[in-house]
């Protein structure tokens, strides 16, 4: 029989799955509420508008060979322009050849990170952050340092600076345009691509957001610009069609182009065939129904967390996106929570999964994107029970 691990790359080697998952095979009560994943609301989907387009494409033969046929590897155009057109819209000089469209932000990462991190390339991370993006680092074999850190050593060089400003995941914090400003003389300090990650752009719940780090950085012209950007429509219209984008400078997207297309070609053409055609009601009429319902959630987290741990515990207020960040007392072990919480039926996101030096072991992602108002309310109900039972089990040695 082959010996499969002996024979794995030493990148394949650094792969590992993600804490998340690892934890999913654990007991727990056969109604469990989730609060773990980053995922919208598939009641939330606009299927109907999504099985007109689809229609539309399939039923007029012309339309039909293209939306199945391949496409250029940048993406297809229209999808480019009505991106850039985005992009325009909000201050920024843009046109199509500075969009490269991926399959889905995961990707551009992936391929940012390929283009410029080696194994030992230090690459700086606000902490807590984002785990998918911090498996694609290790996989890489980076050298990962907190934000914080790289402040204090500046100016060393860093290759690559990851950041999720607005409504970050996990801490659904966003940063104000002071920090954003710091970010952006860090990377140009120390030499470093800016890669600024946005999915939950979209999804916020006040009317006024920071301008992006790259709007920031691009003052003299996107080619100038040293910051990579990238959103995707998983969260404002659907994940399941993984159609993300980057935008930046043109020659630098026509390299990742590259990248891109010995990864998998291009992303999926009906599916950017149906993210262009929806772009013309996503931001208009879509969106603002996705704020209402997600802000009416996240009201209801705060709401129950104040009642069920007033007192005891911290937590944080986003102002958009999915997620709310909890701090327990210091002696809590989250991991171990988990355990007595997922057999009173409430799962979350261990805070260790968000950090690549184990930090947070008292900390909890709480996702309020997939369940409604109501099951929220019980499954902070639910979490407050297992704490209490988690205190008493845990006194004697405390
Ligand atoms: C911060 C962050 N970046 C990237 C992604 C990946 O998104 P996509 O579905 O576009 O690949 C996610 C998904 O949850 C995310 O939270």
């Amino acid at each position: 029989m082959v010996n499969w691990e002996s024979k794995l790359s030493d990148y394949a080697r650094r792969v590992e799955p993600s804490a998340i998952f690892a934890l999913l095979d654990m007991p727990r009560a056969p109604d469990t509420i989730n609060l773990g994943p980053g995922e919208p609301d598939p009641a939330l989907f606009p299927v109907g508008r999504i099985a007109q387009i689809i229609a539309n494409e399939l039923t007029d033969s012309g339309r039909a060979r293209t939306a199945l046929q391949y496409t250029v590897n940048a993406g297809l155009p229209p999808l480019r322009e009505r991106l850039s057109a985005l992009h325009r819209s909000r201050g920024l000089p843009s046109s199509k050849d500075n969009v490269l469209v991926t399959s889905g932000s995961q990707q551009a990462i992936d391929l940012v990170v390929s283009a410029f991190v080696q194994p030992g390339s230090r690459v700086a991370v606000q902490s807590p952050t984002y785990p998918g993006a911090m498996g694609i680092l290790k996989a890489h074999g980076a050298a990962i340092v907190t934000l914080d850190d790289a402040f204090r050593e500046a100016p060393r060089e860093f290759a690559v600076i990851y950041v999720t400003p607005t409504f970050s995941n996990p801490s659904g914090e966003t940063l104000d345009i002071a920090m954003r400003r710091r970010v952006l003389d860090l990377a140009r300090g120390s030499g470093a691509i800016l890669l600024e990650d946005d999915p939950y752009e979209a999804i916020s719940f006040e009317d006024a957001t920071p301008s992006t780090i790259q709007s920031l950085d691009a003052k003299n012209g996107i080619e100038q610009s040293q910051t990579l950007y990238t959103s995707t429509f998983s969260k404002s219209l659907t994940p399941g069609f993984r159609v993300g984008w980057l935008h930046g400078p043109s020659s630098i997207i026509r390299k990742l182009t590259l990248l891109k297309q010995s990864e998998d070609m291009q992303a999926g053409t009906l599916s950017q065939l149906v993210a262009a055609e929806a772009m013309q009601f996503v931001y208009s009429e879509h969106v603002p129904r996705l704020r209402e319902e997600y802000r009416r959630r996240r009201d209801a987290m705060l709401g129950a967390l104040e009642r069920h741990f007033g007192g005891q515990a911290k937590w944080t207020r986003p102002a958009g996106g999915f997620f709310v960040w909890m701090t327990l007392p210091e002696h809590v072990d989250a991991v171990a929570l988990l355990r007595v919480a997922a057999l009173q039926g409430v799962t979350f996101v261990p805070g260790t999964a968000c950090s690549h030096r184990g930090e947070y072991k008292n900390c909890l992602r709480l996702s309020y994107s997939t369940n409604p108002a109501a099951t929220l309310e019980e499954a902070i109900c639910r979490l407050g029970s297992a704490f209490r039972s988690f205190q008493k089990l845990t006194a004697g040695s405390r």
